[in-house]
């Protein structure tokens, strides 16, 4: 069987501690699944600027536009606060979703039902809740130019960002909502702030000729994202999924996290357009931080880096049993009282990093068996 190659780059503060977890579920599918992962690892982030003075150096960006699939952990913390903008730790980042072409990111936020209390909202908002964030990812303000802080000479300097998009960028992503939205709940609901904001006008029109040319059988709804963002807090379940641009897709993805119970339970998958044989460029990521405040405490909660491990499976290998089983694994160990700091809850057990990856692996196993 051909090998599958995955580049691992578990950057800076909890990303190394949380990609170990997945360390141990990938031997494990290699000694016992006969999965064929062969592993290369590289630095990316500030661990990256202290060895190349890069955010990723080049050889790095070799591999992982060479690799199957990118397994990325976290980047940042104030360590490197005051390096150069260009060099800093989510440089590199935002480099590989760049140069990678990774323009579709998805982000699910599904509440375990153990978990329903952990919220911050009241559990009957979000238990059972599914909803899916299909997030632009390599345009609008992030990447538009010019992106500068000028010198207006007077004692005023002038910052700027640029927000851009072309009807490309808008159809492409709105046509991978539309297809994921038909193998889930078949309901899109597109968030831009036309009030204000011309791309917001254009998003919307490319958005709705989209739906009417390719995906009328999809029920589509408008919302601007201001708005959407109180719906989100005040009835969650009312989504299925979600498609906005980089910068509100970054903001209300972080929302989403948190009705879920925690930051550390949210995976993400960002994809790039299918090649002629049908492969997409990817890159799996949690959607947490590098959470520098708890980093080699040994009690970061992994579940995020495994359950992206589990959108890797599903999208870049289509091992679907053995994505349902790690993600059912990760379910169950739940279930069963386990919880690090960071979703604990009265009656259930408190553990680290290494014992919450331990129970997880364990359950596979027993899935897989
Ligand atoms: C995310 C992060 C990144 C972003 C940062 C680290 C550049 O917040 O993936 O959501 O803003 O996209
Ligand atoms: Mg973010």
């Amino acid at each position: 069987m051909t090998a599958r190659t995955l580049l691992l780059l578990p950057g800076d503060g909890i990303g190394p501690e949380a990609m170990a977890e997945v360390r141990k579920i990938i031997a494990y599918m290699n000694a016992e699944l006969g999965a064929g992962f062969e592993t290369d690892e590289g630095l990316v982030g500030g661990s990256a600027y202290d060895a190349h003075g890069a955010a990723i150096s080049e050889g790095d960006m070799e591999k992982a536009l060479a690799a199957d699939a990118v397994l990325f952990g976290a980047v940042g913390g104030p360590k490197w606060d005051a390096v150069p903008y260009e060099v800093r730790p989510e440089a590199g980042l935002l480099r590989l979703r760049k140069d990678l072409k990774l323009f579709a990111n998805l982000r699910p936020a599904i509440c375990y039902p153990a978990l329903a209390n952990a919220s911050s909202l009241k559990p009957e908002l979000v238990e059972g809740l599914d909803i899916l964030i299909v997030r632009e990812l390599t345009g609008g303000v992030y990447f538009g130019e010019p992106k500068e802080i000028i010198d207006l000479g007077n004692g005023q300097k002038r910052g700027i960002d640029t927000q851009v998009y072309d009807t490309y960028e808008i159809e492409r992503i709105a046509g991978v909502a539309f297809e994921l939205a038909r193998t889930r709940g078949n309901r899109v609901c597109s968030m831009e702030k036309r009030n204000v904001m011309k791309s917001g006008v254009l998003w919307n029109q490319v958005v709705t000729e989209t739906h009417k040319r390719a995906y009328s059988d999809v029920q589509l709804e408008h919302m601007l994202a201001d708005a959407g963002g109180m719906q989100l807090v005040r009835a969650p379940k009312q989504f299925d999924v979600i498609v906005t641009d980089n910068l509100f897709g970054d903001m209300l993805s972080d929302v989403a996290a948190m009705l879920t119970g925690s930051l550390g339970m949210l995976p993400s998958a960002s994809l790039g357009a299918p090649d002629a044989k049908g492969q997409r460029k990817a890159l799996y990521e949690p959607v947490h931080g590098s959470a520098p405040d708890i980093a080699g405490k040994g009690i970061a909660n992994p579940i995020a880096m495994i359950a992206s491990f589990a959108m890797c499976l599903r999208y870049s290998f289509n091992m679907v049993a053995e994505a349902d089983n790690l993600e059912k694994a990760i379910a169950e160990v739940l279930d069963s009282g386990v919880r690090t700091g960071d979703i604990m809850s009265e009656g259930s057990r408190q553990v680290g990093t290494t014992e919450m990856g331990d129970a997880i692996l364990t359950a596979f196993k027993a899935l897989s068996a």
